[in-house]
């Protein structure tokens, strides 16, 4: 079979505790920076989901794990083969940005955890996302102990035990943990072999109606372009089953807010597809995996600023409904990282919901123990049996505290 180069089959989440050296480790990988935000670059952290894309290859005359390699000449003079192109979503690790983190979440096929040697284990956030993975039920993880060229042997093996007794009881316990040097480009090879062994490209049914998550969205215009060379809005985003191709006709929801009479209403968009890109290429078809590019033809100004980022979209007819209120099943974790025992959920409170890359804010309208029912401030599009990552407002700041599943 041949392989398609460009194009990545698998989406890998990046995640981790603020400066534990994810975009460092994306770098490393593929070559490019996921912070190109300008405010990123000021203040040195991730703010949105970034994404880069990654081709693993292997030298064919060495040993493992040497043979695994990002580069395609071989250091023994050889041509690298491609195993195959992987798409890194690199996750904000700063405390307020959980929400970023889990819609995230949502498009990653696994993960790899970076935890830096040189702090104590767990800090907040290696811990909150960790649970984060564990309810939205994402359990192919490898751990990346980055950092190793600051520590000594003895530091380095503390820290790997202590990452050890961490992960004792979740999703993770399992997962190999690989000493790295992101900045040095140290073991890489390692952790190339312990993601493809341990991340593997999910079988996806080739039949599936398409249905892609939006994280962002833009208005790629020129300001002052002129009439004739004013492109469509780009829909930017995740296709989590199914295929799109140019040509065909779009249905994105839950769509426009438009205001009748005093009233509003959602209305879903339908438009079609003028252009795909994928793997950084224009391409007729695009597959699951990495970030697509979808041109379409709705007027620029509805996608401009990420207005449609958390939205669906898919062949019209076939996407789940628009929800502006849902009942569902409520499993609470234990504690909240570094706050302790989680109270019930009660009736008036607001919750912060994730659901697919949307994020909103829902009243608790009736509250029993295991289930409760919530009105939404913006509505989301989504299906029966949905997982829903639930958060709560304590203090200045929303915190994890379960899993919904949309009845
Ligand atoms: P957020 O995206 O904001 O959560 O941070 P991050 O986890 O992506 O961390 P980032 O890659 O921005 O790295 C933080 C700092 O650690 C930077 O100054 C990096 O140069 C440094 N760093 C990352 N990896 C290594 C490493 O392996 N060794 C050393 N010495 N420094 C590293």
């Amino acid at each position: 079979m041949t392989k398609d180069h460009t194009q990545p089959e698998v989406n890998i989440g990046l995640v981790g505790h603020v400066d534990h050296g994810k975009t460092t480790l994306v770098q490393a990988l593929s070559g490019s920076w996921t912070d190109q935000h300008s405010e990123e670059m000021k203040r040195g952290i991730s703010i949105r989901l970034g994404y880069a894309d990654a081709t693993f290859r292997e030298c064919p005359g060495l040993e493992e794990p040497q043979r695994y390699t990002v580069e395609e000449e071989c250091p023994d003079g050889g041509e690298s083969d491609v195993r195959r192109t992987v798409s890194f979503v690199d996750a904000p690790g700063h405390e307020t940005l959980m929400a970023t983190m889990l819609s995230g979440a949502s498009i990653m096929d696994g993960a790899v955890l970076v935890v830096s040697a040189t702090e104590d284990v767990p800090q907040a956030q290696t811990e909150e996302h960790l649970m984060a993975l564990d309810i939205i039920g994402i359990d192919d993880i490898v751990i990346a102990q980055n950092k190793v060229d600051l520590v000594d042997r003895d530091r380095a093996v503390e820290n790997h035990e202590q990452i050890r007794e961490f992960v004792e009881g979740t999703v993770a316990e399992d997962a190999p943990i690989v000493p790295v040097s992101a900045q040095q480009e140290v073991n890489l090879d390692l952790l190339i072999q312990a993601i493809e062994e341990e991340i593997p490209t999910p079988d996806r049914d080739p039949d599936a109606s398409a249905r892609m998550f939006a994280a962002r969205s833009f208005d790629i215009n020129r300001p002052g372009a002129t009439f004739e060379d004013l492109q469509g809005g780009v829909v930017g985003g995740s296709l989590v089953e199914g295929e799109l191709e140019v040509g065909d006709d779009l249905e994105i929801r839950p769509g426009l807010e438009i205001d009748e009479e005093g009233r509003t209403e959602w209305q879903p968009l339908t438009t079609s597809i003028r252009s795909l890109q994928a793997g950084g290429e224009q391409v007729e078809t695009a597959r699951p995996g990495g970030l697509l590019g979808v041109g379409t033809g709705l007027d620029p100004s509805l996608t401009k600023g990420d207005a449609l980022a958390g939205q669906v979209a898919g062949e019209p007819g076939t996407l789940p409904p628009t929800r502006e209120a849902f009942e569902m099943d409520v499993d609470l974790l234990d504690r909240i990282v570094g706050e302790g025992e989680i109270e019930e959920i009660s009736t008036g409170e607001p919750l912060m919901l994730t659901v697919g890359t949307a994020t909103t804010v829902g009243a608790v309208t009736s509250a029993r123990e295991g289930e409760c029912e919530v009105n939404l401030k913006r509505p989301v599009c989504a299906e029966a049996g949905a997982q829903i990552a639930i958060n709560r407002r304590v203090g200045a700041r929303w915190r994890l505290i379960g899993v919904g599943t949309l009845k």
